[in-house]
């Protein structure tokens, strides 16, 4: 596939980046119809942006205390995104809510993952919240954003077992190396233009290995 037929990714940041890695390998790997071309951090020193500054990816710092206004940020934002040509935005490690104007005017083109699985334990200190309830598993989830914090359709999770002598930071550690296979994928099949929407549902075209595809996302353990 020539870079020019390459689904164009813009991820946005606010920290270490290690998604952002990950899809990045993915992409130099061959394993990604899909490039990142713009990489957005609403914080200045996001390691992140090395990241990309690394892989010769264009770092674009977006000051939030410039923009005055979340909506002037968010459009600040658009425009960015748009002199980018991106066609699929993946927040990873994004900390901002983005506003129902922006989610509007990317509908169904914007990804996120988050460290737990939703609807469990939305938002922040989800490890935590976690083991403070006394869960078996855990996990990862990919999903499309919407106007809510963590809120939209389900792409793809991975179930991942807590251990009884668990701290939030082992529990993290482990759910990243997921998030790590699963974010890709998402973007990966989303490429390949085989993701529907219909509700709250996220089918996948011509899955035919569907079952033992979703299994084999389940990483169960007795
Ligand atoms: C990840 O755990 C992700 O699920 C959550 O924020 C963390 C970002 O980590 N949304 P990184 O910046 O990708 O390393």
């Amino acid at each position: 596939m020539s870079s020019a037929d390459k689904l164009r990714v813009g991820v946005l940041v606010s920290g270490r980046g290690s998604n952002l890695q990950a899809i990045i390998d993915a992409t130099e790997a061959g394993k990604l119809d899909a490039a990142v071309v713009v990489v957005i951090s609403d914080v200045a020193d996001a390691y992140a942006l090395e990241r990309a500054r690394r892989h010769g990816i264009p770092p674009v710092f977006v000051d939030p205390k410039a923009s005055g206004s979340r909506e002037a940020f968010d459009e600040r934002l658009i425009s960015i995104l748009t002199e980018h040509q991106v066609e699929l935005l993946c927040l990873a490690g994004y900390m901002r809510v983005l506003t129902p104007g922006f989610i509007h005017r990317f509908r169904n083109r914007i990804m996120n993952i988050h460290p737990a699985l939703l609807p469990s334990f939305p938002g922040l200190h989800v490890q935590r919240k976690g083991l403070q309830h006394g869960v078996k598993f855990s996990g990862c989830t990919v999903h499309f954003a919407d106007e809510g914090v963590d809120t939209g359709p389900i792409i793809i999770q991975a179930v991942v077992p807590v251990f009884d002598d668990e701290t939030e930071e082992t529990l993290a550690a482990r759910i990243l190396k997921y998030e790590h296979q699963i974010y890709p994928r998402a973007i990966q099949l989303y490429a390949e233009q085989r993701l529907y929407i219909e509700g709250r549902h996220v089918f996948c075209k011509g899955s035919e290995d569907d079952r033992a595809v979703r299994e084999g996302w389940g990483y169960i353990h007795p």
